[in-house]
């Protein structure tokens, strides 16, 4: 069953149903330009975002490929995106308002790694994009890999499909995701160690250390695409972490476009995500690009982490 076909087979909100095939298509066509030889896509594009990291050219096509669709879409008020300072307004009148970061782990692109691109939708409301995760009425992912995959969090299930680029069409392949409850797959970024606070550190050592059942210790992978990273551990179970550190005091990853619709697929496929402190979908942000501290994945290795506090 292809993505129309089982939209149409939903109760979901007609809104929500065309924010989705907007996403499918801007997502065909960023497959294409990341499949394509020619290497005018590739590369730097020789700026530095409002963030201060450096923009690659797919960075800058992925964001545009985006906001043209949502252009056109009048369920859409405002687009807050990872390329842009303040929050483009499209639709007056628009029901929902979108965060995004259109290339995920664009660093990536020109060693052939995974990619993706991230969506969070929230009911417009006097607070904006500063609403509590919680409140997201779709979270959603495309990951760039082995497989085109887009993963949908609506109505409190979570759903996959796969591109089928012949035919430009996603197709189910997966329904009501459940992540594993336990994993054996940690990832962070071990550079930072210095950084680590001290139930990191003991949450390390344990993963390092034997599991006399298993005769094997946890396993380490870090990709660097937090689409990639998580996805991976969404499927075999794991734990996603990437704390406060000394060069990014608040965290590195961003509370609204990407923490939040991660946050969000996982809960609804049976995960658990927090800052170290609260559960991220219970925080009401500051601003909208504000940054915090990560924890995600499956619910035991969570809990296993929190109890180190
Ligand atoms: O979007 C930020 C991001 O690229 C994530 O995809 C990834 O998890 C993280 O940053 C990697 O950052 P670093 O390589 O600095 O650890
Ligand atoms: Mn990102």
């Amino acid at each position: 069953m292809n993505l129309r076909e089982f939209l149409k087979n939903q109760k979901y909100d007609k809104g929500l149903c065309d924010i989705i095939i907007d996403i499918q298509m801007g997502a065909i066509e960023i497959f294409s330009k990341l499949n394509e030889e020619y290497y005018d896509y590739k590369g730097s594009a020789g700026e530095k975002n409002i963030q201060n990291e450096e923009v690659q050219k797919l960075d800058i096509i992925a964001n545009n490929i985006f906001i043209e669709k949502f252009k056109k879409n009048i369920f859409v008020e405002k687009l807050l995106s990872e390329e842009n300072k303040e929050p483009i307004k499209l639709n007056m009148g628009g029901k929902y308002i979108v965060a995004m970061d259109p290339l995920d782990g664009s660093s990536n692109i020109d060693v052939n790694i995974p990619v993706g691109s991230i969506f969070s939708v929230l009911k417009k409301n006097p607070n904006d994009f500063l609403q509590k995760g919680d409140l997201q009425k779709l979270a959603c992912y495309v990951i760039y890999g082995t497989n085109t995959v887009f993963v949908i969090a609506i109505d409190k299930q979570v759903h996959s499909f796969s591109l089928n680029s012949l035919k430009k069409e996603f197709y189910l392949t997966q329904k009501k995701i459940q992540t594993p409850v336990n994993g054996n797959i940690f990832s962070i970024n071990e550079g930072n160690y210095k950084s680590f606070s001290p139930e990191i550190l003991k949450y390390l050592e344990f993963c390092k250390s034997l599991d006399l059942k298993n005769k094997r210790t946890h396993t380490g992978r870090f990709i660097g695409s937090l689409v990639a990273d998580f996805h991976r551990n969404l499927i075999k179970g794991g734990i996603f972490i990437y704390p406060k550190t000394n060069d990014r005091p608040s965290g590195q990853l961003r509370l609204i476009y990407e923490c939040n619709p991660i946050a969000y697929i996982a809960k609804h496929a049976g995960g658990l995500s927090t800052n170290l402190r609260h559960d991220i979908l219970k925080i009401t942000p500051t601003k909208n690009h504000e940054r915090v501290a990560f924890v995600v994945g499956s619910k035991n290795m969570v809990q296993k982490l929190l109890s180190f506090r």
